[in-house]
């Protein structure tokens, strides 16, 4: 079984543009002693079935090489693209896969997964035809909206959760998916989408909740809060 790790790093996180001091990229941001992308790279090498990773960074990406994972052996780079899919097609373009390897591909801004829920994603996985991804419940209850904001219905949160990365895909099902999406247009946020569009059925495996993705300026700090508590 070999496992290939994408981490998109290519994004602007212009929803992190107010009240960022520096204009730094939020990958870039400090969070304790490190950066965010160091410790999210990190947790990718603690896994030893990871054969290597490859970061997507953008092309005016100034940042890159003042962090020490830059220099790592199992770690590369290519240039990302406009969106986030564009990214993850660019590192799948750049790896020498088999069809049926292993993709797993994990948010740049998400420092605090396990690093056992990404070995229980892949001990899960391992023999599933397409591939999946980590989730957890949802914990509020749930409306949908309006135009003005008035409620139109109570949605039901027992059928839903909230999507996490890893997301662990086979590589020729994750290529052809993301192409087909590509050239479609079709709107993708994460690799299962694509796949959901390509009418395959991803297996979702639970996660911990502690893996947030940092968006919001509060979110630096929950973060470092949730890496101090220790939990690997
Ligand atoms: O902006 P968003 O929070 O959706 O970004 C999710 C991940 O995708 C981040 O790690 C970001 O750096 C990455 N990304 C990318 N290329 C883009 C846009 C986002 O690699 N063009």
């Amino acid at each position: 079984m070999t496992i290939w790790a994408i981490v998109p790093a290519a994004g602007v996180g212009s929803r992190m543009a107010a009240g960022n001091p520096h204009n730094l990229p939020k990958q870039y941001r400090p969070l304790g002693e490190k950066t965010v992308l160091s410790h999210t790279l990190g947790k990718l090498l603690a896994v030893p079935d990871v054969v290597s990773v490859t970061v997507a960074i953008g092309a005016e990406d100034g940042y890159w090489q003042s962090i020490p994972e830059s220099t790592h052996s199992r770690v590369h780079t290519v240039i990302g693209g406009t969106e986030r899919m564009f990214s993850v097609l660019n590192a799948l373009q750049a790896l020498k896969a088999e069809r049926d390897d292993w993709v797993l591909v994990h948010d740049a801004v998400r420092p605090c997964v396990l690093v056992s829920d990404i070995e229980r994603l892949i001990a899960h996985l391992k023999d599933h035809p397409v591939g999946g991804l980590l989730g957890c419940a949802v914990d509020n209850t749930i409306k949908q909206i309006g135009a003005q904001g008035e409620v139109v219905k109570t949605v039901d949160r027992d059928s839903l959760c909230n999507a996490l990365t890893p997301q662990m895909f086979r590589f020729g099902v994750l290529q052809a998916a993301l192409q087909r999406a590509s050239e479609l247009g079709l709107p993708v946020t994460d690799e299962a989408s694509a796949v959901e569009l390509a009418g395959l059925q991803p297996q979702l495996v639970l996660g911990d909740k502690s893996n947030i993705k940092i968006t919001h300026e509060g979110d630096l700090a929950l973060a470092e809060l949730l890496l101090s508590s220790g939990a690997e």
